[in-house]
């Protein structure tokens, strides 16, 4: 739930890569996203070195919509670590971040005739597609450029892994992916391997996020294994690659229990034992981590700007944040914990709502945190494992600046994404101009 380096003392004063929080705060303001270097680089090179295990070695390609900026592209470049994005401004990001694009998977079920034409450009070494349709427009815009583009195509295997149902992706009710039923999957692959555009390559199934057990995993494995038997025997088809997706969950309190990386990579490797029929290459294994890569790394800073009764007798403490910088609470009813940098929640604490500072009444980042009975406003409060779909999902609403990144590691802060100014607010507005032809002019 902590990042690596998080220590509190013994006066309950917190730091994270070695820098004292409040020092953080003082530098950089709040609120603030904190990342700490070494969690990021601990559990992005083990899951190469885990991934490494399988014969042949399989891949980590982080999804980059889980948390994305140029540093961050770079530290993937540097680890040899692949990228899955979904727009082409993550790609643009990527590229700007000195990410070589033939490592990157272009996945999403929407792509625009542009975003094709630039990931074809920057030479996008693996594109995930999603429909029909798509897979037609990328075939007409390679052969445009004189290429191919090497494809996995995204599959639906009909399992509903035990999530929160808008984070939940594989079963077969679901604007992702070609259905493994009813000769849709199939159909595919026969277009897939006509279209002189497209080099089919393999299949890809991502099941859902923040899932806590090993078996969806496997079973999505077995599906997508099971799926290229039938392709073998109906079209001669047997895949290079099975990209299994991301989803494997994370601590964001203490009932979460997520299995470790390398049992699942271990069942993985049985499961292509099993299901690799006798004389064909076992595929190669994709997996796309966002969440159990970033989330645990990072930590938000907030000020408290106000605590107050209500005539229930319940507590609010508002903060100098909320729902623009973390969606997650109201989006999907996530849960959060968070510390009080100084101050011991101690047995003559109280509970109450964390609440942010947006103008809205589901704006409560923790319905029920339990706070230190010294509690004043000023108090730096540090919410955990905000790494991931935070930053990437914030929003300006109420034109509120979003917060600045700031890359933590062994006592030196790294500014990754610099705080909004109001003047960013308003940089792309026009201004007010009366009509020509108005009924006030
Ligand atoms: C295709 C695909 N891959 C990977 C991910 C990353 O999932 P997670 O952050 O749960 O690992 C997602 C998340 O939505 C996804 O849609």
């Amino acid at each position: 739930m902590f990042p690596i380096t998080w220590n509190q003392d013994d006066s309950h004063q917190i730091s994270i890569g070695g820098i004292p929080i409040r020092d953080l705060a003082e530098r950089f303001g709040t609120p603030l996203y904190v990342m700490d270097y070494a969690t990021l680089a601990d559990r992005l090179t083990r899951y190469r070195a885990a991934l490494a295990t399988l014969d042949p070695p399989g891949l980590p390609y982080f999804a980059g919509k889980a948390f994305l900026c140029r540093a961050m592209a770079g530290l993937l470049e540097d680890l040899g670590i692949g990228l899955d994005v979904v727009s082409g401004g993550e790609l643009a990001t990527a590229v700007a971040g000195g990410f070589r694009p033939e490592r990157a998977i272009f996945h999403g079920n929407v792509k625009t005739p542009e975003e094709i034409a630039y990931g074809l450009e920057v030479g996008v070494g693996l594109w995930g597609v999603d429909s029909l349709d798509e897979l037609e427009a990328l075939s007409r815009a390679a052969s445009h450029f004189g290429t191919q583009a090497r494809v996995v195509l995204r599959l639906t295997p009909g399992i509903e892994a035990h999530t929160h149902a808008f984070i939940r992706t594989g079963q077969f009710d679901t604007k992702f992916g070609l259905a493994m039923s009813e000769g849709i999957a199939e159909e595919a692959v026969a277009r897939a391997l006509a279209l002189p555009g497209i080099q089919l390559v393999g299949f890809h199934a991502h099941i859902g996020s923040q899932i806590l057990e090993i078996a969806p995993f496997l079973a999505n494995l077995e599906r997508l294994l099971s799926f290229s038997r039938v392709t073998l025997s109906t079209h001669g088809f047997w895949p290079e690659i099975l990209d299994v997706g991301g989803g494997l969950g994370v601590r964001y309190t203490a009932e979460d229990d997520p299995p470790a990386l390398e049992t699942v990579v271990e069942g993985m490797r049985q499961v292509i034992a099993e299901y690799t029929p006798a004389g064909m290459a076992a595929p190669q294994v994709l997996m796309e981590p966002g969440r159990s890569v970033v989330a645990e790394a990072g930590v938000t800073l907030y000020r408290v700007g106000a605590i107050k009764r209500v005539p229930s007798g319940k507590r609010y403490v508002a903060v100098d944040g909320g729902m623009g910088d973390n969606i997650r609470p109201a989006l999907y009813q996530a849960a959060y914990q968070a510390v009080v940098d100084g101050k011991a929640p101690g047995a003559d604490g109280f509970v109450g709502a964390l609440a942010g500072r947006y103008c809205e009444s589901g704006d409560i980042l923790i319905p029920e945190a339990r706070w230190p009975a010294d509690l004043e406003v000023g108090d730096l409060v540090a919410v955990l494992v905000t790494g991931a779909y935070n930053y990437a999902m914030a929003s300006n609403y109420n034109r509120v600046p979003r917060p600045a990144v700031v890359a933590v590691h062994q006592g030196e802060a790294k500014v990754w994404v610099q705080r909004e100014r109001w003047e960013d607010l308003y940089r792309l507005d026009g201004a007010w101009e009366r009509w020509e032809r108005g009924a006030n002019g």
